[in-house]
């Protein structure tokens, strides 16, 4: 990938470890200028890992080792989620499947964000912030993962708005923009997202990974 002031070896190929249809249009248009080949696990037809972990770094280190096991190449990982501040950082960890896990993303996703948007309902305090952790494996036992780590400040709205993004965007509402996450355009959630700055973040560590 990128040539810096280490010593790192270009990484010609590298796996992402999500079926996260949302999460992986926007790690690969970070990736894209940075002239590695992309692959996505269900390209190679694997599966997804459990995410049995208390933590997103845990989670996203777990994903990351499984597909590297299993393509035999570098995998990229994300773990992500928002935390609302009045619930003690929930729905955090459990933000996929916060209301269940029978239905499809999309099904999931609406129960998600009812769940939240009721759970709040009672609350003064509206603050929550997404949180991503991104890890990069060279080989399923590397002993050294890169992580980047982002965060993403704003507040739950009852109000759903916007039709861009996934997951719990419509409700996601960035004062100082007055507008919802799904109502940016890809390019400017990706600067802002707590996803595109763990990404950035974890770019920048490869300068010297050996
Ligand atoms: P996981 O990382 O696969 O466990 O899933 C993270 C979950 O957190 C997603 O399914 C969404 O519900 C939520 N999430 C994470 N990042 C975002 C985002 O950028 N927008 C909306 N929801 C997100």
């Amino acid at each position: 990938m990128r040539r810096g002031r280490g010593r790192m070896r270009p990484m010609r190929k590298l796996v992402i470890a999500s079926g996260n249809a949302g999460k992986l249009r926007e790690i690969q248009t970070i990736l894209g200028p940075l002239g590695c080949e992309v692959l996505t696990q269900a390209a190679l037809g694997i599966a997804e890992a459990e995410e049995p972990h208390f933590t997103f770094i845990e989670n996203a280190l777990a994903k990351a080792r499984h597909v590297a096991q299993i393509a035999g190449l570098p995998a990229l990982a994300d773990d992500s989620g928002v935390c609302a501040v009045a619930l003690g950082g929930e729905p955090g960890v459990h933000s996929a499947r916060y209301a269940g896990n029978s239905a499809s993303r999309e099904e999931r996703d609406a129960r998600n964000n009812d769940k939240l948007v009721t759970a709040l309902a009672a609350c003064t305090d509206h603050r929550a912030y997404y949180y991503c952790a991104m890890v990069l494996v060279r080989h399923a036992a590397d002993p050294q993962p890169l992580i980047g780590e982002g965060y993403w400040w704003g507040e739950i709205r009852a109000e759903a708005r916007g039709r861009n993004g996934f997951g719990y965007d419509p409700h996601f509402f960035l004062p100082e923009l007055g507008k919802t996450a799904a109502e940016l355009d890809p390019e400017q959630k990706n600067r802002l997202s707590h996803r595109g700055r763990a990404l950035r973040q974890l770019v920048e560590k490869l300068r010297d990974f050996p």
